[in-house]
C-alpha cells in the first residue's frame, strides 16, 4: 500500500497517539487525527508534529457518541475529497463502574463501534476509501476468551432465554445494555470487543474486492488511559498486580505497532480477528480460530444489530453470504 493518507480515531492519548506517531515515522504523507472536540484534536496534532518533527497531522473533530459529529466529520472529509488508505478505528474504552448510556441509548463501551460503523459506511458511500484501503479496528483479548474477570456473554444462550432465539435482538440488547442485561462493566467491555470481531467479519463480506478489514487487539498496555473510567478494583488492584507479571504489559508503541503490522496484511485474511496467542496478552499476534468467532449467524446478527442501532446500512451489489469465511491463519500466525 502506498503510504499516503491515514486516519486514526482516538488519537488524543494512548495507542491512537502512539500509532499516529509511528505512521509519521514510517513516512505516511498525511495522518488525520481525531479527538472528541476540535481543541483536543488540534492539541494532539501539534504535539505529534513536535514529537516527530513532521508537519503531516490534520486534526479532525469526531465524537463517536454523537451521530451529528460523525456526519460533520464525514462532511469535512467529503469537502477535502482525498481517499483514505488506512482507516484505523482505534477509539474505545473500558466502561464506567456505573452504567453510562449515550444520548442515543447506547452503552458507553459499545458506542465507539456504532460511530465507527457510521464513519466507515459514510466513507464507503462517498468513495473516500482508496481501492486497496485497509481498515483496522481495535479489538481485545476478552473477545477470544480466557481472560480472568472479563468473560463475554454467551449470545446464543442469551438469545434463546430472552429473545426467542433472535440473535440480532440479543446483540442489540447488549449494545443498549437492555432489556434483560445486567450491567457488569468488564462483561460489557468483553461483549463490545466480541461484537467488533463479528462486525469485522460481516463487513469483510461487503467490502469491494481490493479492500480489507481486520479486528486487531493491541494487547495489554497499561500506560494508556484505557481504564480511566473503570472502578477502583480494576484500576488500583487488578492492573498493578497484572503489571508485576512478566509478559503482561508492553509499551504503547509496541502495542500500536500491531495495528501497523495488520495494515500490511492481505485480502485473504480480511475479516479476521488478530490477537495474542491463547493465554497471552503481549507478543506476536495471530488469527484467532475459536469457533465462536467464526459463527456466520452470530457475525450477521451483529452486523444487523449494528445497522439497527446506528440507522446506517451498507450492502454491496451482490448480497453478502451469511456463511462464515474460511478460517486461515494470518501472516502474524506462529
Ligand atoms: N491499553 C490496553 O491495554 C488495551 C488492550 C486491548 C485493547 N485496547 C483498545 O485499544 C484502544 C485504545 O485504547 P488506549 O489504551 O489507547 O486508551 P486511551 O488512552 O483511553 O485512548 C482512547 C482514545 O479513544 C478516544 N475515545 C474513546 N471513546 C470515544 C468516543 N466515544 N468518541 C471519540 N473518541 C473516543 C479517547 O478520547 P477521550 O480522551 O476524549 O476520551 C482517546 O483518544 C481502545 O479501543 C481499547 O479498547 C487497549
Amino acid at each position: 500500500m502506498e503510504h499516503s493518507i491515514a486516519l486514526v480515531t482516538g488519537a488524543t492519548s494512548g495507542l491512537g497517539h502512539a500509532a499516529a506517531r509511528l505512521l509519521a515515522k514510517e513516512g505516511w504523507h498525511e495522518i488525520i487525527v481525531t479527538g472528541r472536540g476540535l481543541a483536543g484534536a488540534q492539541q494532539a496534532a501539534a504535539q505529534l508534529a513536535a514529537e516527530t518533527k513532521r508537519q503531516v497531522f490534520t486534526p479532525l473533530e469526531l465524537d463517536l457518541n454523537a451521530p451529528t459529529s460523525v456526519q460533520s466529520a464525514l462532511a469535512e472529509l467529503v469537502k477535502r475529497g482525498r481517499p483514505v488508505d488506512f482507516l484505523l478505528l482505534n477509539a474505545g474504552l473500558v466502561p464506567y463502574k456505573k452504567r453510562v448510556l449515550t444520548a442515543a441509548g447506547i452503552e458507553a463501551s459499545q458506542a465507539p463501534l456504532i460511530g465507527h460503523h457510521q464513519l466507515t459506511v459514510g466513507l464507503l458511500r462517498a468513495n473516500l476509501l482508496s481501492p486497496n484501503a485497509r481498515i483496522v479496528i481495535a479489538g481485545a483479548e476478552p473477545a477470544r476468551g480466557g481472560v480472568p474477570l472479563f468473560s463475554y456473554t454467551d449470545v446464543p444462550a442469551f438469545a434463546a432465554k430472552h429473545h426467542q432465539g433472535d440473535q440480532t435482538a440479543a446483540v442489540e440488547a447488549l449494545i443498549r445494555n437492555g432489556p434483560n442485561v445486567k450491567y457488569v462493566p468488564n462483561r460489557a467491555y468483553a461483549d463490545a470487543k466480541l461484537i467488533i470481531a463479528w462486525w469485522t467479519a460481516a463487513l469483510a463480506r461487503r467490502l469491494p474486492s481490493g479492500m480489507a478489514v481486520y479486528a486487531v487487539s493491541p494487547g495489554a498496555s497499561t500506560d494508556t488511559k484505557v481504564v480511566r473510567s473503570a472502578g477502583p478494583a480494576l484500576k488500583y488492584l487488578f492492573i498493578p498486580i497484572v503489571n508485576l507479571i512478566p509478559g503482561m504489559n508492553q509499551t504503547p508503541e509496541t502495542a500500536a505497532r500491531r495495528y501497523l503490522q495488520a495494515s500490511e496484511f492481505g485480502t485473504d485474511v480480511s475479516g479476521q480477528f488478530f490477537a495474542s496467542a491463547q493465554g497471552k496478552f503481549t507478543g506476536p499476534i495471530e488469527a484467532q480460530l475459536h469457533p465462536h468467532l467464526h459463527d456466520g449467524a452470530n457475525q450477521e446478527a451483529a452486523w444487523q444489530a449494528v445497522v439497527n442501532v446506528s440507522g446506517v446500512n451498507f450492502e454491496p451489489a451482490k448480497p453478502a453470504s451469511p456463511s462464515a469465511p474460511p478460517i486461515t491463519k494470518g501472516p502474524g500466525g506462529p
